[in-house]
């Protein structure tokens, strides 16, 4: 008999015993699901080679989608909007049409299901000429106090349309004060902003971009989006947001900033996003298809250890297969 008084295995004997203190959970409640949508009158829904599984979504295909997802718990949706080349701009003006794709997209989608929570992604680089999330000068610099002015008419379009939350992707110094101030000079109080607090500059939005035609046409995205070596400065921007109004602040990617997600949760109350993006999700879809991983058990557990890092809310690609699954009685 050995001299053992510490057995952690005793609480893990049974299920029963394990479920007395299961940590973190998952459910539907926590999913928001991102969707892309186009409005090509010669096609359906275009599927995305690098995410199999998603597609570029007709407004059909959308409202069949989220009725779906809805059927599956999804509370939640967020709009990425494929864009005509023709409607490409170095202003961005298409970026707040209020007859646009996405406007339009938002109250097809609230007459349809009005208890729907219907996010915007609130950034230039769908509608830009230049691929980049803010307006480009003639020196190929990226323009801060311009693109936010632009911004701000998008937010408004948004909520005009009917958006419930409005986020920010740009990474522009200073948005989520000056979005605040727009809606709210418009009535928009209640319209909540999710920001992009802690954006890397990341390869994990190969997907993403492919979906949407929306790579940068020239450089990359570093003079905006953060340094992946860094974590202080993610301390600084939710510093930032906080003080400018934010209602929910993200990290983005998931996956490889979970200490990021750790050190956020430490530092502000107020609710974490974490968004696992495209890569993520193209990594997962792309091992579990070749039969190298169990899609559902890798998944499930992605997402748990999202949670367990301190995310509240987390947007995933995965959202209505992992609610699916989790309804079947699948446990991380
Ligand atoms: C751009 C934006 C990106 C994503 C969401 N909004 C791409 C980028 O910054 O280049 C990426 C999401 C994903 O990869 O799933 N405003």
């Amino acid at each position: 008999m050995i001299d053992q008084l510490s057995r952690p295995r005793r609480n893990r004997r049974n299920a029963v015993v394990r479920g007395f203190h299961r940590e973190t959970w998952l459910g539907p409640e926590h999913f928001v699901y991102p969707l892309f949508v186009h409005d090509r009158t010669d096609v359906g829904d275009v599927p995305i080679v690098s995410m199999p599984g998603c597609s570029r979504l007709s407004f059909d295909g959308l409202l069949t989608e989220v009725e779906g997802a809805r059927a599956d718990g999804i509370g939640a949706v967020v709009l990425f909007p494929a864009v005509a080349d023709a409607l490409k701009t170095r202003d961005a003006a298409e970026a707040f049409n209020p007859q646009g794709l996405i406007p339009r997209a938002v109250r097809a989608l609230k007459a349809k299901f009005p208890g729907l929570v219907v996010i915007t992604d609130v950034a230039l680089d769908p509608y830009n000429a230049d691929g980049h999330d803010g307006l480009v000068a003639d020196d190929g610099r990226i323009l801060n106090d311009e693109t936010i002015a632009v911004l701000c008419k998008q937010a408004v379009c948004h909520a005009e349309a009917g958006a419930d939350i409005v986020s920010p992707s740009d990474m522009m110094d200073g948005r989520v004060q000056a979005l605040r101030e727009a809606l709210d000079a418009r009535g928009h109080t209640e319209v909540g902003i999710l920001s992009y607090t802690a954006k890397y500059a990341s390869g994990f939005y190969g997907p993403f971009r492919e979906a949407l035609d929306s790579a940068p046409r020239f450089g990359d995205k570093k003079t905006y989006q953060m340094d992946p070596a860094n974590a202080r400065e993610a301390l600084r921007e939710v510093e930032l947001d906080e003080a400018e109004g934010a209602d929910i602040v993200m990290v983005k990617p998931a996956g490889p900033f979970l200490d990021i997600i750790r050190r956020l949760r430490e530092h502000t109350t107020l609710p974490i996003a974490a968004y696992q993006v495209s890569g993520e999700y193209a990594m997962l879809k792309a091992a579990s298809q070749n039969g190298w991983l169990d899609e559902r058990r890798v998944v499930l557990e992605s997402l748990l250890g999202i949670r367990r890092a301190g995310a509240d809310v987390i947007f995933t690609y995965y959202a209505r297969q992992a609610a699916r699954w989790l309804a079947e009685g699948v446990k991380p």
